[in-house]
This record gives structure tokens, sequence and C-alpha cells, in this order.
């Protein structure tokens, strides 16, 4: 194995101590970086861990053929790192978040495979279970969020910020809050049926332009219409409609769009405004809530966007004493 045709790891995402590996792991000899096997496919985790013990070695590496496999094993054990204590809040904030902006990447690169809307789901439900486990979960991964606009960590950004907020003023059932979370983690998907000329276009879009852009909710829903709850495929349809019935695309009123797509909608705008994108520089977090109130007045239910802003003022952070 050349070096060239390899891959850096991180070891440390690697905490499910009974899990067996399905790819090789190698090392470099420090003198002069010839890739050496530390252990092969078929070894677990605590065999890893115990020669990482023993030895005190650089960086580890994975063949470049064997990253999608190595990736869809941190994936899978997700579910154990979250209820692994030895793991710090900081240490599981980043490893979901990462895991959470490579599947959006891989799920618009391919929209239709059923494999990463399958790893999307798995996700979402895994941020609902961290951000269940305990109360400072939800900001210590909005922390890490992208301030850099783009689609896939903004679709990661809206679902986070939606799985907060439900869990404090939500009225529905857990179902409504997992197909919730993963409509708003597909929310934008239409986009990567839009041509890429018209996505990043830096400056404002011509009314023509704007128009293709309008079309990203349909598109999306049409994508993924036998693929998804109906509740996930409203908020994906619904996400543009505004409270006071001047939205897109179909100008719903406020009775008519549900509790889920009423804090999409409003986790959506924020993340937009308070990320650096090609045409606007990101706002503060006051800056952004000011700008909602005042400049777009009509656009949130009213009770909701109060709501998120307690939400952002800590009012998330658990009872008092906590
Ligand atoms: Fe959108
Ligand atoms: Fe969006």
């Amino acid at each position: 194995m050349r070096l060239k045709n390899l891959v850096r790891i991180n070891t440390e995402y690697l905490v499910a101590d009974d899990q067996v590996l399905d790819f090789n792991i190698y090392t470099v000899r420090p003198s002069d970086n010839t890739p050496l096997l530390l252990v092969g496919e078929d070894s677990n985790i605590a065999n890893l861990k115990e020669i990482l013990r023993q030895k005190q070695l650089g960086q580890l590496f994975v063949g470049k053929k064997d990253y999608k496999r190595f990736r869809l094993f941190m994936e899978g054990s997700i579910t154990a790192m979250i209820n692994d204590p030895s793991v710090s809040l900081q240490k599981k904030s980043e490893i979901i978040y990462t895991c959470a902006k490579d599947i959006m990447v891989d799920v618009f690169d391919d929209p239709r495979s059923g494999e990463n809307l399958q790893r999307a789901r798995n996700i979402s439900d895994n941020i609902i279970r961290f951000a269940s486990s305990r109360y400072d979960a939800i900001p210590s991964i909005l922390k890490l969020g992208s301030r850099d606009y783009y689609t896939f960590s903004h679709c990661v950004n809206v679902s986070v910020f939606f799985i907060g907020l439900w869990l404090m003023i939500g009225h529905g059932t857990e179902r409504d809050l997992r197909e919730g979370a993963l409509g708003c983690l597909l929310h934008d998907i239409g986009k990567s049926e839009i041509d890429d000329r018209i996505l990043n276009k830096p400056g404002k879009l011509t009314d023509t332009e704007f128009e293709v852009m309008k079309g990203h909710p349909q598109l999306g829903h049409n994508l993924m219409q036998t693929q998804l709850s109906q509740r996930s495929l409203e908020v994906i349809l619904q996400h543009h409609e505004r409270a006071d019935g001047r939205g897109y695309p179909y100008g719903l009123k406020e009775d008519q769009i549900c509790d889920c797509v009423k804090i999409a909608t409003i986790a959506d705008v924020y993340d937009a405004l308070t990320t650096e994108r090609s045409y606007a520089n990101a706002r503060t977090p006051f800056k952004a809530l000011l700008f909602m109130k005042e400049e777009m007045v009509g656009h949130f239910e009213h009770k909701k966007f109060t709501e998120f802003v307690h939400f952002l003022g800590g009012h998330h952070h658990g009872p008092p004493g906590d």
C-alpha cells in the first residue's frame, strides 16, 4: 500500500469496543513514511485500542477505496457512542455534526440512492437521541455549525434548530418529531436539481432565475415523494410558505400550515441570515432576530417566533440549578 492511496482517519471516532472492523487500518513508519498495516479487517475496536495503548503511534490511515466503508462504520457506532459516558460532549457533537454533513454531501450528490436516504434517517434519529439524552447537546452542536453557507451544512443546522425547538415547545408525537427532523434535513434537496450557475451565483438573481430557484420545494417533493412520510414531505414542500399567505408555492394561510413546517420555516430563515452567503454577509444572532421581527412581518406565526427567541436566549439550558 502506498501513502498516496491512504486517507488519514481520526481513531477517536472509533468508540464501540465490540464492533468488528471491515477494513484495514495503517500507520506509517516515522523514519521514511512507509505505510505499515496496523490492524486488519476482522479485528475489533478493543484490539485496536489495546495496540494504541501499548505503542506510541502517529497518524492512522485507511485505504482510499475503504474510506466510504470507514464512514459507514463510524455512522454505525454513533448510537453506542451517544450512550458512552467516556466520550466527551464536545467529541460527541463533533462526530455527529461531521457525519451529518458528510451524509448530506452524499445525499445531494445522489438523492435517489435509498442507502443515502437511510443514512440521513439514521443520523436524524441520532441527533434526536443525543438531544434527548442531555440538555446541553443542542447548544454544543450548534456551536460547531458552519457559518459559511453550504446547502448541506445549512440542512444540518436547520434540522438541529428544529429538534431543539421542538423538544422545548413541540406539542406533537415522537413520530412528528422524527419525520419533521428528517424533513428539515432534506428541506432543500430540490436544489440538487437546480443549475449550479443559478445556485451559486454571486449577486442578485434575475427574475427568471428567481422563478427557477422558487421551484426547489416542488422539485424536492417530487424527488422524495415515494420515499418519505407525508409529514417529511410537507416540510420539504411548504418551507417557503408564510403565515400571512404570501409565501410559495401555494400561498397557504397560517391555519393551513402544520406546526412542524412553522418551526422549520423559522429555523431555515434564521440559519440563512446568520451564515455567510455569496450575496450577503452573516448577521449576528441579535441582528438576525431583529431583521426577522421588523423586516419580515407576516412571515412567521407570532407565538412560535417568540418561542424561538426564548430558545436562542438559553431557555433550553435546562431547569434552574441544573
Ligand atoms: Fe428552501
Ligand atoms: Fe433552506
